[in-house]
C-alpha cells in the first residue's frame, strides 16, 4: 500500500513550519532588576554581608596573602587591570580575569563554561595552586576557629554547621548583588530617543545588520550564553586552535583591560579589526565569522555603540527577592547608582564610591 500523509502529520508539519517562521530573531533587550537566585539559596542581608566579608578575606588562601578581591578588584569592576591573571608563582595565568558585574545572569562559569553555577565555582580558585592554593576543608577549619565567623555564620545560617557548602552559598549570594545596567542602550531600548548619539545609532544598525554581531551577542546580556570558535589566536603553549569559548557579555565592554579569553587584544579597536578580518588565527580552522568589509567610519560607529553599554547601576542593596518563594528572574531591585563615565577604553572607574561598603 502506498503511504499517504495523514491529516495530523500534515498539520504537524504545517505547525512546525509556521513555528519556524515565527521563531524570534535575536534582538537587543534592556536589563534591569535582580538576577535569579536559586531556590536552595535564597538571599538574606546577613548572608550577603557574610559573602562580602569572605570574598575580601585572605583567610581563604594558603599563605593568607590573597583573596577573591586580589584579582576581582572592587574598584576595577571586579577585574584586575591586567591583560591576564597573575599567579601565586609570580607569572601570568593563561586566561584573563573576567569582571563579575552581572555574573548572576551568566548561565555557566569560566570561559569554557566548565562549571554551571556560582556556588559550584567558589572552591575552584582555592583548589588551584596558582590562584589561592588552600584545601577547602582547611578553609572550613580556619573559619570554625574564628569567633567573628562563628557569629556571622550563625546569623546567616541559623542552626547549621559551618561547611564549605555554606561558604560557597554566602559568596555566591554576594556576587549576585553585583549588577551593571541603566546604560545608554538600556535607556534607548526603554524609549529614550536622546540616549544614543547619531554615531551610536549607526553602530547599532551595523551591530544588528551588516556586522552580524547580533547573531551571538543578543538578549539582555548581549550574549547567547553559547560557545563559538571566533578565530582568536591562541598563545604558544596554551590552548588549541578551534576551541569554542563562551560568548562574552558586551555590557561594560569598554571598561575592560584586555579582550578575549586569553587577553590577546588590548583595546576595542583591535577587537573590531579582528572581526572585520574574519578572525585572527592563522590556522586553517574555519571560524564562525567571516570578513565584514567595514569602512573606518563604520568601525568608529561600532565603537560608539559599544561605548553605550557602560552601566550606571552597580550594586543591588535591597529589593532582591527575599525568601525561597521569591526567586523569579527580573524581580524589581532597589539600586545604588553612580554618575556613569564616558566609557574610555580601559578606563578605571571615575567614582568608585558607589562600590564602597
Ligand atoms: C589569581 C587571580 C584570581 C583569584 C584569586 C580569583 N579569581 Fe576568579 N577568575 C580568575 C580568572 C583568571 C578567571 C577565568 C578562568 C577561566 O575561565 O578558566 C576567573 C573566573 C571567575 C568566575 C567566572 C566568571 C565568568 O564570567 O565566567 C567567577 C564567578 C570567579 N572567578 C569568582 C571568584 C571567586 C569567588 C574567587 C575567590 C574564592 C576568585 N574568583 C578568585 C582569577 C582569579
Ligand atoms: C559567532 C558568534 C559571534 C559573533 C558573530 C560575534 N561574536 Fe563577539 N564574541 C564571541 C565569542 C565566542 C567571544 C569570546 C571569545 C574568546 O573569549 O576568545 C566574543 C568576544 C567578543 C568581545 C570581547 C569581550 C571580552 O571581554 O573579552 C567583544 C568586544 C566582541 N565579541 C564584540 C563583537 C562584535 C562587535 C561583533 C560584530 C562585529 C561580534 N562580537 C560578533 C562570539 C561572537
Amino acid at each position: 500500500m502506498r503511504w499517504r500523509p495523514r491529516p495530523f502529520v500534515l498539520l504537524f508539519a504545517l505547525g512546525f513550519a509556521i513555528g519556524g517562521l515565527a521563531a524570534e530573531a535575536p534582538r537587543l533587550e534592556p536589563l534591569s532588576g535582580s538576577p535569579p537566585f536559586p531556590a536552595d539559596n535564597p538571599p538574606t542581608e546577613a548572608k550577603i554581608r557574610l559573602g562580602e566579608e569572605l570574598f575580601f578575606d585572605s583567610i581563604l588562601s594558603g599563605g593568607r596573602r590573597r583573596n577573591c578581591g586580589t584579582c576581582h578588584k572592587r574598584e576595577l569592576h571586579f577585574m584586575d587591570g591586567l591583560s591576564r591573571g597573575w599567579g601565586l608563582d609570580e607569572s601570568e595565568l593563561s586566561r584573563k580575569t573576567p569582571g563579575l558585574l552581572n555574573v548572576g545572569w551568566q548561565r555557566s562559569m569560566f570561559f569554557d563554561g566548565r562549571v554551571k553555577t556560582l556556588e559550584e565555582q567558589v572552591s575552584k580558585p582555592l583548589e588551584n595552586h596558582r590562584e589561592m592554593s588552600l584545601d577547602p576543608a582547611e578553609a572550613v577549619e580556619r573559619i570554625r576557629r574564628d569567633p567573628f565567623y562563628v557569629r556571622s555564620f550563625g546569623q546567616a545560617f541559623p542552626g547549621e554547621e559551618i561547611t564549605f557548602d555554606l561558604v560557597a552559598k554566602a559568596i555566591a549570594s554576594f556576587e549576585r548583588t553585583l549588577v551593571s545596567y541603566d546604560s545608554d542602550l538600556d535607556r534607548h531600548l526603554l524609549g529614550d530617543e536622546a540616549a544614543l548619539s547619531a554615531s551610536a545609532k549607526r553602530g547599532m544598525a551595523l551591530f544588528t545588520g551588516k556586522a552580524e554581531c547580533i547573531r551571538c551577542h543578543n538578549g539582555p546580556m548581549l550574549t547567547d550564553h553559547d560557545f563559538h570558535y571566533t578565530g582568536v589566536a591562541e598563545r604558544d603553549g596554551h590552548g588549541q586552535a578551534g576551541t569554542k569559548y563562551k560568548t562574552q557579555s558586551l555590557r561594560d565592554a569598554l571598561r575592560r583591560y584586555s579582550y578575549m579569553h586569553n587577553g590577546r587584544m588590548m583595546n576595542i579597536r583591535q577587537v573590531i579589526e579582528h572581526y572585520d578580518r574574519g578572525g585572527s588565527a592563522p590556522e586553517s580552522m574555519q571560524p564562525e565569522i567571516r570578513p565584514l568589509g567595514l569602512s573606518e567610519g563604520e568601525k568608529d560607529d561600532l565603537v560608539a555603540f559599544l561605548s553605550s553599554l557602560n552601566g550606571r547601576v552597580h550594586r543591588l542593596t535591597e529589593g532582591f527577592p527575599k525568601g525561597p518563594e521569591a526567586v523569579a528572574e527580573g524581580a524589581p531591585g532597589a539600586v545604588v547608582t553612580d554618575s556613569g563615565d564616558s566609557g574610555e577604553s580601559g578606563a578605571a572607574v571615575d567614582d568608585p564610591s558607589y562600590l564602597n561598603r
